[in-house]
């Protein structure tokens, strides 16, 4: 394996940590460098199994501050880029679009900028992975249809603009200055360390405490749920194996609709809790619309699977299972982020080195 040194952005994240941890463990002769601003959205606790590993560094830093973004390319020569630091929920997208456009549209352009500048004359071997979304396809009818790679951008949210201004960004890069970059697009995830703020963990923490589930509308809109593994050992598959300029879907083939999905949850939480059956489903309660609610997300993911060989690993039921497991041993994970600790665990870890 050759040595390289990674730059993976967003890493203290939910989809950041499980992909640090997967090339932090798989490539011991990689330098991993975690780049994260340590929003609302990012905790060290994801990542403290693997903090102290001699190829993992982390620093902190914000990807919309040019000057220091100039500087971390100049100060540390990366073979590649994993980014996936944004602004990720589109609840807050509606309340503050700019915070979007800032990070995920301006943040997302001076990484690209600082890559260019820093890979100017020679490009070979290096790679810039922009991690996208399946909302930047827009939503579909209950008409059995799928996104493909080549459906036509249609973003309806500020979240999804702002995605799908970033994916346009990374393309004009690849064509204009020839940046080797590649994008996946990929489907709802769910798995440990899933923020809160999220509609499964969320829902998980809300059944074990007896309050209630809020649904949005009727509960109809469809989603497409990956494992959150399945999509780091995507995110693996395509950095390495991927061809330049190309997109890559990435989806579970797994569609669920939201009242189907969390009726599924209640009843795993019921036998994990020692409740009668139906007694959590008791907590759904129908709350107003999201604006602009996306009906229904399914990815076609055919091009990775014939391509490059990736497929997803576990089945829903058992995927489910295995994530309300995990919340219910690492109470202490939710608990810091619902009375605000998880924001000085790095001071405690990091300040005083
Ligand atoms: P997340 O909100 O859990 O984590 C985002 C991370 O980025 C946090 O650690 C945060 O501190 C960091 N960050 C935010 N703004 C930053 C900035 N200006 N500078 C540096 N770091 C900053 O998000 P997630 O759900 O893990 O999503 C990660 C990526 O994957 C995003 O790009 C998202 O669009 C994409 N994605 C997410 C899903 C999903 O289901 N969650 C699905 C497809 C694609
Ligand atoms: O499709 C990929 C996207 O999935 C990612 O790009 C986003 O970053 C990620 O946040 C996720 O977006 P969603 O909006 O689909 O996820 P969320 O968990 O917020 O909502 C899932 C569905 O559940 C959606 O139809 C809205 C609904 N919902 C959500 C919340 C938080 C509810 O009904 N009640 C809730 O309280």
């Amino acid at each position: 394996m050759m040595k390289k040194t990674i730059l993976i952005t967003g890493g203290a994240g939910f989809i950041g940590s499980h992909v640090v941890r997967l090339f932090v463990t798989k490539y011991p002769d990689y330098q991993i460098v975690n780049l994260d601003a340590l929003t609302y959205a990012g905790n060290l606790e994801n990542l403290k199994d693997v903090a102290k590993a001699p190829n993992y560094k982390f620093v902190k830093g914000d990807i919309t501050d040019e000057k220091f973004i100039t500087e971390l390319f100049s100060t540390i020569q990366f073979d590649g880029v994993v980014h996936l630091a944004a602004e990720s929920h589109v609840d807050r997208s509606i309340t503050d679009p700019f915070a979007f456009i800032r990070t995920n549209v301006f943040g997302t352009c001076i990484l690209l900028n600082a890559a260019k500048e820093s890979w100017k004359g020679n490009m070979e071997g290096k790679r810039f992975y922009h991690v996208s979304t399946d909302e930047v396809y827009g939503a579909l009818e209950f008409d059995g249809t799928f996104f493909t790679e080549e459906t036509s951008y249609d973003p309806h949210s500020p979240y999804s603009a702002s995605k799908a201004s970033s994916d346009h960004f990374v393309r004009a890069f690849h064509d204009t200055y020839g940046l080797p970059v590649v994008i996946s697009n990929c489907s709802n995830n769910y798995g440990a360390n899933h923020f809160p703020e999220k509609l499964i963990p969320l829902s998980i923490n809300n059944i074990k405490n007896s309050r209630p589930i809020p649904i949005y509308g009727k509960g109809e809109n469809v989603r497409d749920w990956l494992f959150v593994n399945d999509h780091a050992r995507a995110i693996d598959t395509i950095f390495h194996n991927g061809n330049n300029g190309e997109t890559y879907n990435i989806g579970g083939n797994n569609e669920w609709s939201n009242i189907d999905l969390i009726k599924a949850l209640c009843k795993i939480m019921d036998k994990k809790l020692g409740r009668t059956e139906g007694e959590s489903a008791k907590l759904i309660t129908f709350v107003k619309d999201r604006a602009g609610h996306d009906l229904r997300y399914a990815i076609d993911s055919t091009k990775l699977q014939r391509e490059l060989g990736w497929k997803p690993s576990l089945q829903f039921e058992e995927g489910l299972e295995k994530t309300v497991d995990w919340y219910m041993q690492n109470q202490e994970w939710m608990d810091n982020i619902i009375n605000g600790d998880y924001k000085n665990y790095y001071e405690k870890q990091y300040s005083e080195r």
